[in-house]
């Protein structure tokens, strides 16, 4: 079982050092128990997508410990700035652009152009955010598909050993998960409710505030699909050589791979190989696939032919993703 320890100054920092070192930790917050990476570090990131079982990269809220931080890795517009000034610290995520270099892993947004920002309140992750000083990703502490966990046994008995450490402070008060409200467009909208309503966001921001309800985790209408990175360029999967024209986005050895035609891989131009792991690390793939994909997706390649990625652990997320990508889906 994971050490579930009781919150002092002493654990506080070894939290922050297990996070600084690229490992996983279960905090409190107001609304549920959250599953903490350092959101810099894209291999631990990797790592809660593992531990979740998650099918596929779903985008992460990026938790920080106040306004000033959060001007760092996205971009406040007024409506942004409104809202938190009414709501921040609380409940409530707000999507925004990233912000120019934004330093967060690419793999919190899914590949998407936007990040869920969110400044908690709850007195040990503010702490935890001030002590370990990196942003970190969470999202709730749970198996992917199960109900969030709201004292620390929900998470010991939903993650397990997949959790370096448990933070427990007693059961959270809210025990609903934050509001989403997206920010990111012309019309704000609610993604997912929570105890900040749409009618009071509203009143804020002197304009009327709908919901676009539906579940992130299985999209059910077309109206409420998550969209989701697509390279503009065919992408096929688990290939055996290399096109003319096609650019690589290779795993672990390119010993055997060759161009169709004649001639190795390895002689590739740059803008056409990029190496999702050189020694098949699947956590360093994951946080590596959205630039690579964005890179060999520059406009000098036709295609992208991927080499095979096994079906395991955070394997399958991976494969997902390049799945919708073959499919040509943004959804
Ligand atoms: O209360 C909470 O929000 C908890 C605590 C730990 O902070 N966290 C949480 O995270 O519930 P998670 O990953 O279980 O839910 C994140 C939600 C999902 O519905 C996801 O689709 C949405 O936020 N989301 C995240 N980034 C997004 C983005 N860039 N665009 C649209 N939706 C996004
Ligand atoms: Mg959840």
């Amino acid at each position: 079982m994971p050490r579930i320890v009781a919150v002092s100054p002493s654990t506080l920092n070894d939290a922050a050092q297990i996070l600084r070192d690229g490992g996983l930790v279960a905090m409190p917050t107001e609304t549920v128990y959250g599953l903490a990476a350092n959101a810099l570090d894209g291999v631990a990131v990797a790592k809660i997508f593992a531990a979740k079982g998650r099918p596929g990269f779903n985008p992460l809220i990026v938790h920080v410990p106040d306004v000033a931080a959060a001007e760092k890795l996205v971009v406040m517009n007024d409506a942004a700035r409104l809202v938190a000034e009414s709501f921040w610290p609380g409940p409530l995520t707000m999507i925004l652009p990233r912000a120019n270099n934004s330093p967060v892993s690419d793999l919190c947004s899914a590949g998407l152009p936007t990040l869920a920002i969110r400044v908690p309140a709850h007195k040990v992750t503010q702490d935890l955010l001030r002590v370990c000083a990196v942003p970190l990703a969470a999202p709730s502490a749970n198996k992917s598909g199960s109900i969030s966990p709201t004292t620390p046994k929900h998470v010991a008995d939903s993650l397990g050993d997949a959790v370096d450490m448990i933070l427990a402070a007693g059961p959270c008060d809210v025990g609903l998960e934050s509001t989403v409200l997206d920010l990111s467009g012309d019309v704000p909208v609610v993604l997912r409710p929570g105890a900040i309503t749409a009618e009071q966001i509203g009143r804020v921001l002197g304009r009327d505030v709908g919901y676009d309800l539906g579940d992130h985790d299985a999209p059910k209408s077309p109206g409420q699909l998550l969209r989701h990175y697509a390279p503009a360029i065919p992408l096929r999967m688990r290939a055996v050589d290399v096109a003319p024209g096609e650019g690589l986005l290779a795993f672990g050895s390119t010993r055997f791979m060759g161009l169709r035609g004649g001639g190795a891989a390895s002689a590739l131009p740059d803008h056409a190989l990029r190496n999702l792991s050189e020694n098949g690390d699947l956590y360093e793939a994951a946080s590596n696939l959205f630039r690579m994909m964005r890179e060999l997706d520059n406009g000098q390649n036709s295609g992208i032919a991927v080499m095979d990625i096994p079906d395991t652990g955070v394997g399958l997320a991976i494969n997902d993703r390049l799945r919708r990508a073959a499919a040509g889906s943004v959804k």
